[in-house]
């Protein structure tokens, strides 16, 4: 059993809610903080999601709580919120929104329905939590939040353009949020990652496998390159370890990007002429950068 105190970090028995619990990120995240001491309230959807969390962690030697939420639901989030009040003294001291979904596909491909789905969970979710986790945090002088975006927020990708905009919003709305919040003790933090080895990635490759408007070699060439990535790449450990340092430090950051991909890619786009990141994406995701020449008419010759 993790011993309030006895880690060495220094929000060792502070609570904190960890959205997203159940894989990838958010499950490293929840085991990491419940080994350095934190009160880990993580958020699954399923009774049987959690099963499998809570076993993990107690294979660690490890606890930890967990409440049913799905952030697409504004009821799931109030009663969730409600319940990890009940739970702990005055609500938790820190939120991490980390519960999120791909959307891959050409822009013209992404249904309404798909889009909106995208951003009540990568987006109007996040921020749903942290309109119900404010009021706890001003009531007690202070708190922290770190919402996980996406090295693809600053690096817009093609056949990612949704997945990229949800995450351009998150990253500028957690800036206004950051200012807004600082007076009443409130630090918020952004974290991009670049690739991790999780499920998001096969589920992208998976969007990837229905329509395809834009032809061409653009959908298979992304599919073996996100299915390519997923291998090679690390697992989730990495961004955990930055959530926790985001949480412990007594002067976070604003931002952290994780991962040499994110590092080296998001300062790279900014300096890069548009014209020449444009070819670049071309390039690397084969999507044509010219009409095909139209077939020309054989001409006819008179005798
Ligand atoms: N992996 C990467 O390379 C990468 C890179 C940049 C950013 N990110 C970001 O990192 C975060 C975590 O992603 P991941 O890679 O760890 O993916 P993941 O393994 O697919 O985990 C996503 C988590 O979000 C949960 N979730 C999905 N929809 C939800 C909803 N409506 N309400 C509550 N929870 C919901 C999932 O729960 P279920 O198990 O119930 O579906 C799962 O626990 C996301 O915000 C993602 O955009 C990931």
């Amino acid at each position: 059993m993790a011993i309030a105190g006895a880690s060495g970090d220094r929000c060792a028995g502070r609570s904190v809610v960890v959205t997203g619990a159940t894989g990838g990120i958010g499950a490293a995240t929840a085991l990491r903080l419940a080994g350095v001491g934190w009160d880990v309230i993580a958020t699954v959807r399923s009774h049987e999601k959690a099963d499998v969390l809570l076993a993990a962690a107690a294979g660690r030697g490890l606890a930890l709580r967990t409440v049913l939420l799905d952030v697409a639901d504004p009821v799931s989030c109030r009663e969730a919120m409600a319940q990890v009040e009940d739970m702990t003294t005055g609500g938790a001291w820190a939120v991490v929104n980390n519960a999120g979904v791909p959307q891959a596909g050409a822009v013209e491909d992404v249904s309404d329905e798909q889009a909106r789905h995208l951003l009540e969970v990568n987006l109007l979710g996040a921020m749903r939590i942290c309109r119900l986790a404010l009021p706890w945090m001003r009531r007690r002088g202070g708190g922290r939040i770190v919402n996980v975006s996406s090295g693809l927020g600053r690096v817009p990708w093609p056949l990612g353009g949704w997945y990229s905009a949800s995450k351009h919003a998150l990253s500028a709305i957690t800036h206004c949020l950051r200012v807004e919040t600082a007076h009443a003790g409130v630090r918020v933090s952004l974290v991009e990652p670049g690739a991790f080895a999780t499920a998001m990635l096969d589920r992208a490759v998976a969007d990837l496998s229905s329509v395809d408007s834009v032809g061409g070699a653009g959908y298979e060439r992304s599919r073996t390159l996100f299915t390519a990535v997923n291998e090679r790449v690390p697992g989730p450990e990495p961004v955990a370890k930055v959530i926790a340092a985001a949480l412990s430090a007594r002067r976070p950051k604003a931002r952290y990007s994780v991962g040499l991909d994110a590092r080296f890619l998001i300062p790279l786009h900014t300096m890069t002429p548009l014209w020449l990141s444009d070819r670049v994406k071309h390039a690397v995701t084969g999507l044509p950068r010219t009409a095909p020449t139209a077939p020309t008419a054989p001409v006819e010759v008179a005798a």
